[in-house]
């Protein structure tokens, strides 16, 4: 059912730090910081061959970030994100096998205004899943 790995969003303390220890350090394409003011984040996409990177900082008091932030000062990877070419039908099914979707389980217009929804850690070995519809 899943398909590409989308990105891999990891929750940073320091977007400056963050974007020049990708570009210089690390020698990976770094685009400029993007405030996404209704997702509560600052994002700095990182584009791999195969991939994409996604660092993150919360954006307002809000953000659905800072609580991670705060347990976790000094950054963290925060989600992996997999394409689904339909993500209802996705997300029945995963439902009918017991998973849960968080939220209101209705899919909403993620980063790049495409549909998506969160599957709790616990149901994924411990890591918090987004599903993409490419
Ligand atoms: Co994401």
């Amino acid at each position: 059912m899943i398909g590409r790995l989308n990105h891999v969003a990891i929750v940073v303390p320091d977007l400056a730090a963050a974007s020049a220890t990708y570009r210089t350090l690390l020698g990976a394409t770094v685009s400029e910081a993007i405030d996404l003011p209704a997702h509560g984040v600052t994002t700095v996409f990182v584009s791999l061959p195969n991939t994409k990177i996604e660092l993150l900082h919360p954006l307002g008091a809000d953000s659905p970030i800072r609580g991670f932030l705060d347990k976790n000062p000094s950054g963290g990877m925060h989600h992996v994100c997999y394409e689904v070419d339909d993500i209802l039908a996705a997300r029945d099914h995963l439902i009918a096998q017991g998973a849960r979707v968080l939220g209101s389980g209705d899919p909403r217009i993620g980063a790049h205004d495409k549909p998506v929804l969160f599957l709790h850690p616990k149901d994924f070995c411990g890591t918090l899943v987004e599903l993409e519809q490419a």
